[in-house]
């Protein structure tokens, strides 16, 4: 058995060193402190802006091997799940590990659903965003703010403490989120139906009307389910280490997922099904798509919903919904966006670009048609990614609590800035030249 290690020699001392590999092919960043030049050296460190190729943990959560476009939670291949489960029974699988029993589902059901509520001191936090807010910027407060309703939060070592933050965050995102909506059209909130499923329930929140009881279409409903299959987590993406990152000082899970709800409504993360609707809506039309290519080659644009730091492959979720989006028009119609999207996907994936720079589409390109096509709002569509997240990054931070491993995440960096420099009084000092560095920008 060939010894797990790697030899590594410092040609400028032409000392050698043994580095353990450990499971995972990887190597402890920490075992490079040890190569100096002179005793008082701090030692090697490895650079990695954006952390391409550096895990930061260990977890059982997620599986992705983007080299063949796999996804799997806990080990369930994401197409049977999205096949045969519904987004409760995921978000168990997510939290605790194991598919439930009937017994432990139908306890998890009404778990979620007693924590639906929201204390009514969130619709006067609510009110005091404009009338144009952006869901995801009044999401990204309320989250934040129940934090103040449950002090109960900050004991993140008690197991049941943990359990019960996760059931009342997964309860109330969707009631959030329509109350978002619901403060965008100036209409008056519709408080949870826990008859009806978590889904049924979020479409009856941000729809209902006048009439007694909101009856969902089952169709809608099913696919709104599917969708959040499909989002409900994606091992380290950036709202997952943001949840991480800030869960590792220790505040309670609220503002964690406040973090994490920020990070996600970025164009390059969640934000980029609002982006790659919007581009759908400027090309206008098929005959267009060239010019945009273009410009996207040149480096003027991005193709917002194409490319993923993992997938080098086509997105298993972006295949589910391409699919998917043919039963949801038979009940809303044919969103004409659909031609321009499958036309671009067809063009870019023949495109030398696209082709070399391992560009697919990702989850992001079709599930904006479907949620338009639905009747969502396009500042919506980043909210409707958070709420299913919120079992992934849940379950990330549970992980990363009990990780012994674990401690405040507190990179170290590379000092390029001045060298020592003393105080100058006023009168004395020369005119600021015109400096390159980013400092004078930032003045
Ligand atoms: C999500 O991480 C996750 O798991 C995220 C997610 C999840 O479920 O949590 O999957 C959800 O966020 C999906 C991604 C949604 N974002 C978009 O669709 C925005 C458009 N995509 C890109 O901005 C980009 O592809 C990223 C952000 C998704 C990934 O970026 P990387 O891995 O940092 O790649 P990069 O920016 O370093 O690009 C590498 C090269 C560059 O070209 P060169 O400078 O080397 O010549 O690829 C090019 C980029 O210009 N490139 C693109 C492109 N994405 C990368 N060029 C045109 N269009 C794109 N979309």
């Amino acid at each position: 058995m060939a010894n797990n290690t790697l030899s590594v020699t410092d040609n400028r001392t032409g000392k050698k060193y043994e580095l353990p590999i450990e499971e995972g092919d990887v190597i402890r960043a920490a075992d490079l402190r040890q190569i100096k030049v002179g005793k008082d050296d701090f030692g090697l460190m490895s650079y990695d802006p954006a952390f391409t190729n550096t895990a930061s943990c260990r977890s059982r959560i997620t599986f992705i091997d983007g080299d063949k476009g796999i996804l799997r939670y806990r080990g369930y291949p994401i197409e049977e799940l999205a096949e045969k489960s519904n987004y409760l029974e995921v978000a168990y699988l997510i939290v605790k590990g194991e598919l439930p029993d009937r017994e432990h589902y139908e306890r998890w059901e009404n778990n979620i659903k007693i924590h639906t509520m929201v204390h009514e001191n969130i619709k006067k936090f609510m009110e005091g965003y404009r009338y144009d807010a952006h869901p995801m910027g009044m999401l990204l407060g309320t989250v934040g703010a129940l934090s103040t309703f449950y002090p109960d939060a900050n004991d993140i070592h008690d197991l049941e403490s943990r359990r019960l933050q996760t059931r009342r965050l997964i309860g109330k995102m969707p009631t959030l989120a329509a109350f978002a909506y619901r403060h965008t059209k100036g209409l008056p909130y519709v408080y949870p139906d826990n008859d009806l499923s978590y889904t049924g329930n979020l479409l009856s929140m941000l729809f209902k009307m006048t009439e007694l009881k909101y009856k969902p279409d089952p169709v809608l409903e099913r696919a709104l389910d599917v969708l959040f299959i499909l989002h409900a987590d994606h091992e380290q993406n950036c709202s997952a280490n943001a949840m991480r990152a800030v869960g590792s000082s220790q505040p309670d899970p609220y503002a964690c997922a406040a973090a994490a709800v920020a990070a996600l409504y970025g164009p390059l993360h969640g934000g980029a099904n609002e982006a790659a609707i919007r581009m759908l809506m400027e090309i206008g039309s098929v005959s267009n798509i060239p010019a945009l290519l273009r410009k996207v080659k040149e480096g003027e644009r991005r193709l917002m919903g194409f490319g993923h730091r993992v997938y080098k492959n086509y997105d298993p979720r972006a295949k589910i919904l391409k699919e998917m989006a043919a039963q949801v028009f038979e009940v809303t119609g044919r969103n004409p966006l659909i031609d321009i999207a499958i036309e671009l996907e067809r063009i870019a994936l023949q495109d030398e670009y696209f082709i070399s720079h391992k560009l697919y589409p990702n989850v992001d390109f079709y599930s904006g048609i479907i949620y338009q096509a639905m009747g969502f709002p396009m500042t919506m569509f980043p909210v409707l990614f958070a709420i299913p997240r919120t079992s992934g990054w849940m379950a990330q931070w549970a992980e990363m609590v009990r990780d012994s491993e674990q401690k405040i995440a507190r990179p170290r960096q590379i000092y390029v800035g001045e060298p020592i420099r003393h105080y100058s009084e006023l009168a004395s000092r020369p005119k600021p030249t015109q400096r390159e560095d980013a400092v004078s920008e930032a003045i």
